[in-house]
């Protein structure tokens, strides 16, 4: 995670960025060092990158890379605005022992695109990931990867669209996809849990999961619902501030997936 040391919503890279209208610096550090301590009290460890001065959104920290079993495939971004964060995220990895950093060939956001489901990788692609990074996945992980067309701007990167439960069930929101999209996703899922507009409004979908506990915006009650009546639990944060550039709690945390985590 990145604290928000220097959140700002200074250009519009997405739909929901308002350089016109304020933010409080304050009041998102507070819901960032609130969704970091739901982490720690679950039992999960959280690590930390230094902010950079100048880059508002490096608080994005899922847009700093992927990593599968301790490889790293590092990002390249979109948009000029977040370019400086792709090296200070790769030097992270490379100054915390990760032996295996790979540079992007192709413009990949990381985590905001590609997410994992068991053995298979999804990327999203359309606004900001180019489709040409699902070869490059494929060839860095070794694994198989299903590359998924994004159709709505406000739900311009996969996991505000999409998110991962455990192995065989993800809550998505359907017209965020195409129909080829919509039955690649039906056959990597045994359930899929659909969001209400409402629900998806709020990037409820922006939610992490650890296979039980699902930590996601406050505001998704319907979806809050659904998880609770499968078996999960829901973890309810404030990302009201963070969601002024268009990011919730996913968006704030990348994924460690070290080796030694292997089931
Ligand atoms: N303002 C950021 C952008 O538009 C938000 C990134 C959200 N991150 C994510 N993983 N969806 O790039």
């Amino acid at each position: 995670m990145c604290p928000p040391e220097h959140f700002a919503v200074t250009y519009a890279i997405n739909p929901w960025m308002r350089p016109d209208s304020p933010v409080d610096p304050a009041r998102a550090m507070r819901q960032w060092r609130a969704l970091r301590a739901a982490y720690e009290s679950l039992g999960h460890s959280v690590a930390t990158i230094e902010p950079v001065a100048g880059l508002p959104d490096m608080v994005f920290a899922a847009n700093g890379a992927t990593v599968i079993d301790g490889t790293v495939l590092g990002v390249r971004f979109r948009y000029p605005e977040r370019e400086g964060e792709a090296a200070a995220y790769q030097s992270w990895f490379r100054s915390h022992g990760y032996a295996r950093v790979h540079a992007a060939a192709s413009v990949n956001e990381g985590e905001g695109d590609i997410l994992v489901a068991g053995d298979t990788i999804l990327a999203g692609y359309g606004f900001r990931s180019d489709a040409a990074a699902a070869g490059e996945l494929a060839a860095v992980f070794g694994r198989r990867v299903v590359s998924l067309r994004l159709v709505d701007p406000r739900f311009y990167h996969l996991d505000t669209a999409l998110c991962v439960l455990d192995g065989s069930t993800a809550m998505y929101y359907p017209a965020a996809f195409d129909d080829a999209g919509r039955a690649a996703l039906a056959s990597v899922f045994e359930e899929l849990i659909e969001a209400k507009d409402e629900d998806a409004e709020v990037l409820g979908l922006n939610a992490v999961s650890d296979g039980r506990h699902v930590v996601l915006a406050r505001q998704a009650d319907g979806l809050a619902r659904s998880l609770f009546s499968r078996g999960f639990v829901p973890v309810p944060v404030d990302m009201s501030e963070l969601l002024k550039a268009g990011g919730g709690a996913k968006c704030c945390t990348l994924e460690l997936r070290n080796q030694e985590d292997r089931p």
